[in-house]
This record gives C-alpha cells, sequence and structure tokens, in this order.
C-alpha cells in the first residue's frame, strides 16, 4: 500500500449506514449566504464547491432557526418553513453529485439574537439571562414554550430529512437548548431547572421529540459544548453525563465544543483566531470520544493536515473539522489525496470570514476572493485560449502577486517588479506582530503557487516608466500600494511632529514616554500600533474620532487588542478629533483634542504623536504610464464584472493597456486587494 493510500485522513468512516470517503469535514457554519431564508443557488454552490473539492461531508445551515421566535442572527436559514424543502433537496443533490453528504445543523438560538428582528416576537430562555454579545433579554420560557418549541425541533428536522439532507445536528452551545443544561445559564428552581435531572428535561424532549419525527434510520447527531468552562456551569464530568443521557434519547455522534460563547474573548476561545494555540481542545474530544464510545468529530483550529492527520491517527476523532480550511481552499481533500498538500491555500486564521458575518455582511475568505462568489467566480484559473502576453505587474504586495498567480497560471509571461527585498508589502508590516505572524501565509502561498509558471519576480527592483516599457508589456498592472499621508490630517506644517502608524508597526521609529495614538482608520494598523507602543512599555492612550474601538475589527479579533488594552490600563478616548500639535520648548509635544459634541478642545502633552489614517496611493507610476496606453486607465465595469476582456481602446497611439489594483488606487483591505487582482486578470 503506498504512503497516500495509508493517510489516516483518507480512511473511510462508517457513520451508521453512511460510508463517508474520508475523514474530512466542513462543520455547521452559517455563511450568511441564504436568501429569505432559503439555501438558493449561491448557498448550493458554495457547499457543493466542496464536494467537489473531495470533503466527505459538509454540514449546511449553521444555526438552522426552528421557529419564528429565534429570529436569524446572522442570516441563518428558516427551517420553520416548509418552503425551505425543495431548496434544501436542491443543495442535497448538487453536493450528492460530488460523491459527498450533507447533514443540517438546527436550532432555537434562545437569547443568541434580536428582539428587534424578524417577527418581533419575545426571545426565550431557560432563565432571563441578557446574552451580552446580542444585547438582547429574554424571558424565562413557559413550560407552553417548551412543549410547542420541542415540537417546532422535531418539524424542522423532518423537513430536512424530507429534503434530503443525510442527517441533522442540534447546536447545543450558547443557544436555548443548552441554555438548560448549564447551571449558569439555567437558575430555574422549577421542574426544568436545579438538579442535573431537572437540567436535561428539555433537551431530553427535543431528542426525543426529533428520533419520533424523523424514525431510527436518519442520523442525528448534536454539536454540544460537554464542559462550557463558564465559572458555575456545566463541567466536563456532568457534561459527560448528560451527553450520555441524551445518545441513550438517539444521538448518533457528538460534535465536540469546548467553551462558552457569549462574549467574544469566549467565542474567541472556541473558535482561535491567529495568534492563538493550534487544535486548543482537540485532547479534550479524544477523552469524549473515549467516553461516549459513539463517533465523535471535532473543529477548532484544525488548520493544517498535520494536525489534522495527528488527530485521526491518534484516535482523537473520527472525522476531523477542516471549517475555515475549507473557506480558504474548498479543494484541500483533493489535494491531500493528489499529493499536493503544498499547493492548498492555507487559513490563516485572519478571522475576517466571522468578523464579516459579526458585521452584519456574508463571509469572506480574506486571500480567496471566489469562496462563496461560485456563481461567478471559479476556483481554479484556467489557460487563456488567445495569444500569451507579455505582462509588467509593478508591486508584490497581495494585489501585485494575486495578479501575478492569476496571469502566471492563464499562461502570460509576467514580470513582478518589487522595491523591497522581499514580497508582502503592507502584510510584511501587518505579520510583524507576533500574534499576526500567520497572515505571511498570504504572501508565502502565491509565492509557492509562482513556481513552475512563467513569472519572474524582481527585487530590489525601483520600477520606473523605462523600467517598466523596457519589457514592451502588452498589458501592466500598477499595484504599487499606497502609503501612509499624514499632511491629510490638516496639520499643516505640525505635520512634521506626527509619526505614522508604519513608523511603529516597521520599527523603523520607537516613541518612548508617554505617546497619543490617533486612529482615524478604525482597523488593523492601528490597533496592532498601539499594541506594539504598549508592549513596548509607552504609557499610550488611544483616540479616534469613532464611537468605538477598531470598528473594522469584528469579534473574533477584538480580543487579540481587548486583552492587551486591558492588561496595560490604556486610556481609550473616543469621539475627539486631533485638531493640532505643536512642539514646546521642553522637547514635548502638546496635542489639541476636539469634541464636537461638546464643542470643546482638551490638551494633551506627551513626548509623541502617532497617528494611523490609512494609506494615499503610490500612483506617480500609474500617472506617468496614463498617456502611453491605450486605454488611459479606463476599465470597462461590466466588463469587469462578467469576467469579460477589457476592450477599451482611448489612444491610438498608446502601447499597453493600464490598469492599477489595491491601495494603488484607494485604501481598502487586504480581500479587496486580491479581489481587484483575480476579477481582472482571469479576464486577461
Ligand atoms: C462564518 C462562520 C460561521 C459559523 N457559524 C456557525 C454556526 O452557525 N454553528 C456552529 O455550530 N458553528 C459555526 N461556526 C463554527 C465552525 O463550525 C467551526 O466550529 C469553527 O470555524 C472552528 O473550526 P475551524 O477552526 O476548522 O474553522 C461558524 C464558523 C464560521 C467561520
Ligand atoms: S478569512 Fe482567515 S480565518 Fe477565515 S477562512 Fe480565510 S484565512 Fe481562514
Amino acid at each position: 500500500m503506498n504512503a497516500r493510500a495509508a493517510d489516516p485522513l483518507m480512511q473511510p468512516f462508517d457513520l451508521r449506514h453512511l460510508r463517508l470517503r474520508n475523514r474530512i469535514v466542513s462543520t455547521s457554519h452559517e455563511p450568511a449566504y441564504a436568501e429569505d431564508g432559503l439555501p438558493k443557488r449561491r448557498y448550493a454552490l458554495y457547499h457543493a464547491e466542496k464536494a467537489k473539492g473531495g470533503a466527505a461531508l459538509t454540514m449546511i445551515g449553521g444555526s438552522a432557526v426552528v421557529a419564528p421566535d429565534s429570529p436569524p442572527s446572522f442570516g441563518n436559514l428558516h427551517l420553520y418553513e416548509d418552503e425551505i424543502v425543495p431548496w434544501l433537496g436542491r443543495v442535497a443533490e448538487a453536493v450528492h453529485e460530488h460523491g459527498a453528504y450533507v447533514m443540517c445543523q438546527i436550532t432555537h438560538l434562545g437569547r443568541r439574537t434580536s428582539n428587534y428582528s424578524g417577527d418581533w416576537l419575545p426571545l426565550v430562555a431557560a432563565s432571563p439571562l441578557k446574552e451580552r454579545a446580542h444585547r438582547a433579554m429574554p424571558k424565562q420560557a413557559e413550560e407552553w414554550d417548551l412543549r410547542r418549541i420541542a415540537a417546532a425541533y422535531a418539524d424542522a428536522a423532518r423537513r430536512c430529512q424530507a429534503g434530503g439532507m443525510d442527517g441533522i445536528e442540534i447546536e447545543a452551545y450558547g443557544h436555548l437548548f443548552d441554555g438548560f443544561l448549564s447551571p449558569a445559564t439555567n437558575l430555574r428552581e422549577d421542574e426544568w431547572g436545579g438538579s442535573p435531572e431537572n437540567r436535561l428535561r428539555f433537551p431530553s424532549m427535543v431528542v426525543r421529540a426529533i428520533r419520533e419525527a424523523v424514525g431510527p434510520d436518519f442520523i442525528v447527531g448534536l454539536r454540544p459544548a460537554v464542559d462550557d468552562l463558564l465559572p458555575g456551569g456545566l463541567s466536563a464530568a456532568e457534561g459527560m453525563e448528560a451527553m450520555r443521557r441524551l445518545v441513550a434519547d438517539g444521538i448518533d455522534f457528538v460534535s465536540v465544543i469546548r467553551g462558552h460563547i457569549d462574549t467574544d474573548a469566549g467565542l474567541a476561545k472556541v473558535i482561535p483566531p491567529t495568534g492563538t494555540p493550534s487544535a486548543p481542545h482537540l485532547d479534550f474530544a479524544g477523552e469524549v470520544r473515549a467516553a461516549l464510545g459513539i463517533p465523535v468529530m471535532h473543529a477548532s483550529r484544525i488548520a493544517d493536515v498535520a494536525t489534522a492527520r495527528h488527530a485521526v491517527a491518534n484516535g482523537l476523532v473520527d472525522l476531523v473539522g477542516m471549517t475555515r480550511a475549507h473557506l480558504a481552499d474548498p479543494h484541500l481533500a483533493s489535494k491531500i489525496a493528489a499529493g499536493q498538500e503544498h499547493r492548498i491555500r492555507p487559513c490563516v486564521g485572519a478571522g475576517y470570514c466571522l468578523d464579516a458575518i459579526y458585521q452584519g455582511s456574508d463571509t469572506k475568505c480574506i486571500h480567496n476572493p471566489s469562496t462563496g462568489r461560485e456563481l461567478h467566480l471559479p476556483h481554479t484559473v484556467t489557460r487563456t485560449e488567445r495569444t500569451a502576453k507579455r505582462v509588467v505587474v509593478v508591486g508584490a504586495g497581495p494585489a501585485g502577486l494575486e495578479a501575478a498567480r492569476v496571469l502566471g497560471e492563464r499562461g502570460h509571461a509576467v514580470t513582478v517588479f518589487e522595491a523591497a527585498h522581499a514580497p508582502g508589502g503592507q502584510l510584511l508590516l501587518a505579520s510583524r506582530a507576533p500574534a499576526r505572524r500567520e497572515l505571511i501565509g498570504i504572501v508565502d502561498w502565491r509565492i509557492t503557487e509562482l513556481e513552475g509558471l512563467n513569472v519572474k519576480v524582481r527585487y530590489n527592483a525601483y520600477a520606473d516608466e523605462e523600467s517598466v516599457l523596457a519589457h514592451e508589456p502588452d498589458v501592466v498592472i500598477v499595484a504599487t500600494g499606497g502609503v501612509p499621508d499624514t499632511t491629510q490630517l490638516g496639520l499643516g506644517a505640525a505635520a512634521r511632529h506626527v509619526i505614522d502608524a508604519w513608523d511603529v508597526l516597521s520599527g523603523a521609529k520607537a516613541p518612548r514616554g508617554d505617546v497619543l495614538l490617533y486612529d482615524d482608520n478604525g482597523g488593523h494598523a492601528g490597533l496592532d500600533a498601539a499594541r506594539a507602543l504598549i508592549e513596548a512599555g509607552t504609557v499610550l492612550e488611544y483616540v479616534t474620532p469613532e464611537r468605538m474601538l477598531g470598528p473594522d475589527i469584528g469579534g473574533i479579533n477584538y480580543p487579540l487588542y481587548a486583552k492587551v488594552f486591558a492588561e496595560a490600563d490604556t486610556r481609550t478616548t473616543l469621539l475627539h478629533e486631533l485638531r493640532s500639535v505643536e512642539s514646546r520648548p521642553d522637547g514635548k509635544l502638546r496635542a489639541l483634542l476636539y469634541s464636537e459634541h461638546a464643542d470643546r478642545e482638551v490638551e494633551r502633552i506627551v513626548d509623541h504623536v502617532v497617528v494611523e489614517q490609512g494609506t494615499m496611493p503610490n500612483d506617480e507610476l500609474y500617472f506617468g504610464l496614463l498617456p502611453g496606453s491605450t486605454n488611459l486607465g479606463e476599465v470597462d465595469h461590466q466588463a469587469l464584472l462578467d469576467l469579460r476582456p477589457q476592450t477599451v481602446h482611448r489612444n491610438a497611439a498608446g502601447g499597453y493597456q493600464l490598469f492599477r489594483i489595491g491601495d494603488a488606487v484607494s485604501s481598502r483591505n487586504v480581500h479587496a486587494a486580491i479581489y481587484d487582482a483575480f476579477r481582472l486578470c482571469l479576464a486577461i
């Protein structure tokens, strides 16, 4: 048997009557791709891509809701409507066609949603405790609620079965179901609370109602926090005992969770981002598997194949969840099977996928623009059928590298100029912070992918018009990024007294003493700089005109910064603009902050003022090349969106097409830069 055939990850697994082709699973998650609460074509294609990519099982409908008094908190499926059945059927068909199985997670969100959405029905929970993350106050569920909701679970499960799902899974962490199990969230003194027996009554009623509705042959799983890690909460010992009881009620598999999700800090431990240890709960999953003796799956930052293989090889899990890893690369399993592990686009733990849904948007992977856009964008790049072109790409940041990769895959001859000694652009800076080091994977993967393509990357090569034109290019892509520009502050000559976040992140400047950091951008750069300053021992005041700290940073990434701010007791001043900075005879700086609300200025005397404002385009080369281009830089937006070639011709004397992408256009994030590059270059 060759090594690949013996790979523990590639061994089939029998989950009751289903023979799964390998051990790799995408666990339940809601990408917020539902339309009107239904899994329409976009939803189906997103999951079908993973099936096409070799996964054994994909779980849909993260937190699909069973009743209208559980309104979606992030675009979840409406399992309480019969209308969903044929749509589930289409998803099942699309996944089965590629040899994978598909199950749906079902839930009643309890207090983990909003009182002010959907049908505006009052929320219910075991006890009337507010959940901080959603800020909703539930009522204590009455007996008629519990009977009604158990029946709704059963009806939802039946709909999944009728829609051709291969099974369901009950969400049981942070929602209504487990709210009863945990003494931290169940304070009742009636027959539904108090003793372990009483706290199990509702969960057990739900499992039995579902089992009765779907019969003995349909797979019913549970995704519980076996140990919720809450003070006075469900301990591992009690959790394990509760699981035994629920297995006896009809559960076929357990997808192990450890921890709680009612706060950002808790959520980030259950779904850990970059800067945290790999697979933190894997050994615990192994303990659950040993104790329960039924199939166990588990997902929590098992992002690389070696850890996944270890999990299965050492009997810690039967099925390994690699959920964000599939968002980054839905073809992960087939690449393993083909001996191409080194080509898997890595999940770098950026948390952009989760931050997006918690900010009311849909899931996007920071460096895979095709994920969730399968309706319009392919995951693989095919060679052009037209004549190969000579292309010059200027800049090897995320936009430039993505352009080079796609153009190389298309079969073009590409030269990349990079002024620095290494690729990465702003990602080089971002990944200097130890907690965000993994972001460099976005760069490294692209550099590896360039091997074997007709792409030459020249470092320490500052491109000017002459050097670009010396290559006689058919196409020039300017991906020169942006640079911080403190003149935008309106400080006039005083701008010379401030330093920018890049100076801090790169280590070019090392402010000491009292530092005022003014963040008028609200993204990672400002908070990374703040963290670097705190860790360097400065006494920092973080000032922003925003209503909150880092509005572009969602719940998963927030804790990385919040921890450092809390530990250092960092002074934070919201809703203030930086008005002026002047130097004083004693060498200190006097900064004036202005509150529009109070119409007043306040003074700060500090050693340094650091400013983060995003970047201004580094566009000199672009404008220099513009007159010699055929399109004068113009982009046909409709053609871009339709993935058709750009055919704008404005200048008969022009010799090449000219485009600019990423921050060379305007200050935006990594996803925007890569998306710019991908869709433009797919059609070249
Ligand atoms: C966008 C997104 C939405 C999620 N929604 C749910 C959900 O609704 N229910 C659930 O049980 N887990 C949800 N999860 C958690 C995943 O199933 C998984 O446990 C988590 O991503 C950790 O596994 P990973 O490190 O392999 O990604 C979500 C994850 C992501 C990335
Ligand atoms: S956004 Fe980051 S965490 Fe999410 S899938 Fe992509 S690389 Fe992984």
